[in-house]
């Protein structure tokens, strides 16, 4: 069988930048060397080449996170050059990097969300009217953000004023959402026509760790992620209902993550959809995989043939 020749992408210019090049050594080690040629591209340095390579390349692995990498700019690219990779287009990839736009999508499918408004830059901030209308706690995170850059979760409005400044330092435009109460969980998707959920995982970040945020993202042993998680079945059959609804009204491909929470009252709420989840051997998506039966290595396998499939469609 004729060898594929793969172009994986890592590295970019978005404040992810460093997970993308630890999750692209990981990817590379993973490949099976006796399928793939694999080229090795980081879109920072490197796109002159990428184009220059494109007619011998059969396939790309985009492993870029947020701006610049996942939000439909490289998978526009990649198309022009007509070369298939794994997961979201264009429309998906950039209706998912964006909070606010999924939020709209989301609530017109029927999907449950934590309450939110949004603010630009230079709008004029009520601190007041936004406490009234949904509370405190308050989660205050980028539009276009990602592994929690950018984030506060306020407990004081006096606090509210610095969160919005610390959130505009990396978009013009930024979130405020009501605090949920509960249990964090996680559910892949993988498929082209008839996506499959994949099994849920349970996130228990250390109790040193306010939420979920980068260092308890990215800490060895920072958070406990339990796959299984820990619900009951129709809880996790409605959750897993959710996860695969988020990817196809996001208009997602191939493959996708979501983030919800499960309050006390067994109530979920919707956060967000990955199009490109974290992609190291232990990260979420492939710790979910091989509780599903696919290994890191085969996980990236079934990736490039979806992409392939997709690309023929
Ligand atoms: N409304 C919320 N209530 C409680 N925790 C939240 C809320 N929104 C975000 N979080 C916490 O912040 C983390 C990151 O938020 P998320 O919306 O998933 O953005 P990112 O794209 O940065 O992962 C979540 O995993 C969760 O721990
Ligand atoms: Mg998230």
């Amino acid at each position: 069988m004729k060898k594929l020749t793969i172009a994986l992408l890592s590295g970019g210019i978005s404040s992810e930048r460093e997970v993308s090049i630890n999750s692209g050594n990981q990817v590379y080690e993973a490949l099976d060397q006796d399928k793939y040629d694999v080229l090795r591209y980081d879109p920072k340095t490197d796109l002159t080449k990428l184009v220059n390579d494109a007619p011998r390349i059969d396939a790309a692995l985009i492993i870029l996170h947020g701006p610049y990498g996942e939000d439909g700019t490289v998978q526009g690219l990649l198309d022009l050059l007509d070369i298939p990779y794994q997961g979201s287009g264009v429309l998906g990839s950039s209706v998912a990097m964006n909070k606010l736009i999924s939020k709209q999508l989301y609530t017109q499918a029927g999907l449950p969300i934590p309450p939110y408004l949004s603010i630009k830059k230079g709008e004029l901030i009520d601190t007041e009217e936004y406490v009234k209308r949904l509370g405190l706690p308050l989660v205050i995170k980028p539009v276009e953000g990602g592994s929690s850059v950018g984030m506060t979760i306020v407990k004081d409005e006096a606090d509210l004023k610095n969160a919005f400044e610390l959130a505009f330092e990396y978009d013009s435009t930024v979130l405020m959402e009501a605090y949920i109460t509960g249990m964090e969980i996680t559910g892949g998707v993988l498929g082209n026509q008839n996506p499959e959920a994949l099994p849920l995982i349970e996130i228990v970040p250390d109790k040193s760790y306010e939420f979920f945020d980068y260092e308890a993202k990215y800490t060895a042993g920072a958070t406990r992620e339990i796959c299984p998680a820990r619900i009951d079945d129709s809880i996790a059959e409605k959750a897993q209902t959710y996860a695969v609804m988020s990817h196809s009204v996001l208009f997602c491909e191939g493959y996708s993550r979501t983030d919800m929470i499960l309050d006390k009252k067994n109530d979920l709420f919707i956060l967000e959809t990955n199009t490109i989840p974290g992609m190291t051997a232990t990260s979420l998506f492939p710790q979910a995989a091989a509780v599903y039966g696919l290994d890191f290595s085969r996980l990236l396998d079934r990736l490039i043939e979806l992409s392939i499939e997709g690309k023929r469609k």
